[in-house]
């Protein structure tokens, strides 16, 4: 069984979707629900029918926090945050407990509640936790059911044998909810960079004009941090270069704070060619300012009876283009934001920089790329080009770190 203490912020900024299926087990639910939140993850519930008349949506939503989905044909549900909207937050649907009932409906495909439904628009992994009578479970149709899941990558957590409500005893017994809650960890946890060293810049640049005052961009971070959580995730030594933003660092994660273009780039050439460690895989998703002022005023500039006033201005270091300018260079992945020709800009860009994979992202979208919590992306190398459809940042960047890590292996 996990220990508590040390699975401590393991979900943080996952999306979870918890779906339950009538069963006793139902009742732990709840429990699995918060532990789930206790573990850092941002929990929202989808109950069946027969689920409701084990617990209440209500128990779920107050331990959630957030409305309970339960009708498909509800409207001011769907209005609120549509099924489709729902399934593209997640980041994992786990559902427990399963029943045979939804494990069948599963295997077939079905669509005809709110829970099937968010199964089969979800863009994420699937678990089921079953829980059933022990005859059930031993049924050739409900163990066919679950080789058609297995044979659609859906995970199986469980389950247990043990007494039953019914007073039989055997398999068919739902995990304990720590133990799910463990899964679950495990799930979102791959060990493909292990011994690597990533560095990953971030965020926005600052470049003063004055003592109050500087040029920047809308960049939040987001992006560049939860790469910096994926590639922690996947194992690596991971060190995010981050200008201003308000997040914190994630877990395991070194991070250095810079303002200014300049010296991002000394701290990424620090951390690249200067360390005792060499750096085996750079990613920029830093909003890097191309220019800044030419001169910093040492006192605050005065407002004048001029209406215009002339800012002149000197590009800044390409960060990375210098990194990648040496033939020993890290393997090299930049980000493209475009508002235009999305593709052949990033493409451009692949060429110019000397990048391995540009990962390019449409910013003219306001729901998308800078300072939103989604993002869409498409990760172009020399010989393919990869589109990873609308989802959230964090789930974003765990695909992006796969990608690299598969490309890493290919590579060398
Ligand atoms: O931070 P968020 O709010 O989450 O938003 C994420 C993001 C939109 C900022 C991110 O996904 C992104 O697209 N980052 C790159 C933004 C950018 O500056 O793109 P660009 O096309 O101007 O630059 C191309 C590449 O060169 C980028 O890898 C950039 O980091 C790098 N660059 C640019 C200029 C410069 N002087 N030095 C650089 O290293």
């Amino acid at each position: 069984m996990g220990n508590p203490c040390t699975m401590a912020g393991k979900l943080t900024n996952r999306r979870i979707l918890v779906g339950i299926s009538g069963g006793i087990a139902a009742y732990k639910s709840a429990e699995l629900v918060r532990r789930l939140i206790d573990l850092g993850a941002d929990v929202r519930v989808a109950m069946t029918k027969a689920a409701q008349e084990f617990i209440t949506p209500l128990t779920l939503q107050a331990l959630s926090g957030k409305p309970v989905s339960t009708d498909l044909l509800n409207t001011e549900a769907e209005a609120a945050m549509g099924h489709i909207e729902l399934a593209r937050w997640a980041d994992l649907i786990v559902i427990a407990p399963a029943s045979a009932d939804i494990i069948s409906r599963l295997a077939k495909g079905a669509g005809d509640d709110i829970l099937t439904t968010l199964c089969l628009a979800r863009r994420c992994p699937l678990a089921i936790a079953p829980a059933m009578n022990q005859a059930m479970w031993h049924n050739s149709s409900t163990q066919d059911n679950l080789a058609t899941l297995q044979k659609h990558n859906i995970h199986q957590f469980g389950p247990d044998k043990g007494g039953q409500a019914c007073g039989d005893i055997g398999f068919g017994r739902m995990s304990e909810p720590n133990e799910l809650a463990q899964e679950v960890c495990q799930l979102f946890k791959t060990r493909t960079l292990e011994g690597k060293k990533v560095v990953i810049t971030a965020g926005p640049t600052r470049e003063a004009i004055d003592p109050v005052r500087y040029i920047s961009n809308y960049s939040s971070g987001k992006m560049g941090y939860a790469l910096a959580q994926a590639a922690a995730e996947a194992g690596a030594r991971t060190i995010l270069i981050s200008g201003p933003t308000n997040l914190a660092t994630p877990e395991h994660v070194e991070c250095i704070s810079v303002v200014s273009a300049d010296e991002m780039l000394e701290a990424c050439m620090n951390q690249v060619y200067e360390s005792h460690t060499p750096c085996d895989i750079f990613i920029a998703s830093a909003a890097v300012a191309d220019y800044r002022p030419v001169d910093i005023a040492q006192q605050k500039i005065k407002k004048t009876d001029q209406d215009t006033m002339m800012l002149k201005m000197i590009k800044n270091p390409d960060i990375v283009a210098s990194i990648a300018n040496r033939t020993d260079s890290p393997l090299m992945i930049g980000f493209a934001a475009e508002t235009q020709n999305v593709l052949e800009n990033a493409q451009s860009k692949l060429l110019k920089k000397q990048l391995d994979l540009v990962v390019a992202n449409d910013v003219s979208k306001t729901n998308i790329g800078f300072n939103s919590d989604d993002n869409a992306v498409t990760i172009i190398t020399k010989d393919a080009v990869t589109e990873v459809p609308e989802k959230s940042k964090v789930q974003i960047a765990a695909d992006i770190i796969d990608y690299v890590a598969t490309y890493l292996t290919k590579k060398y």
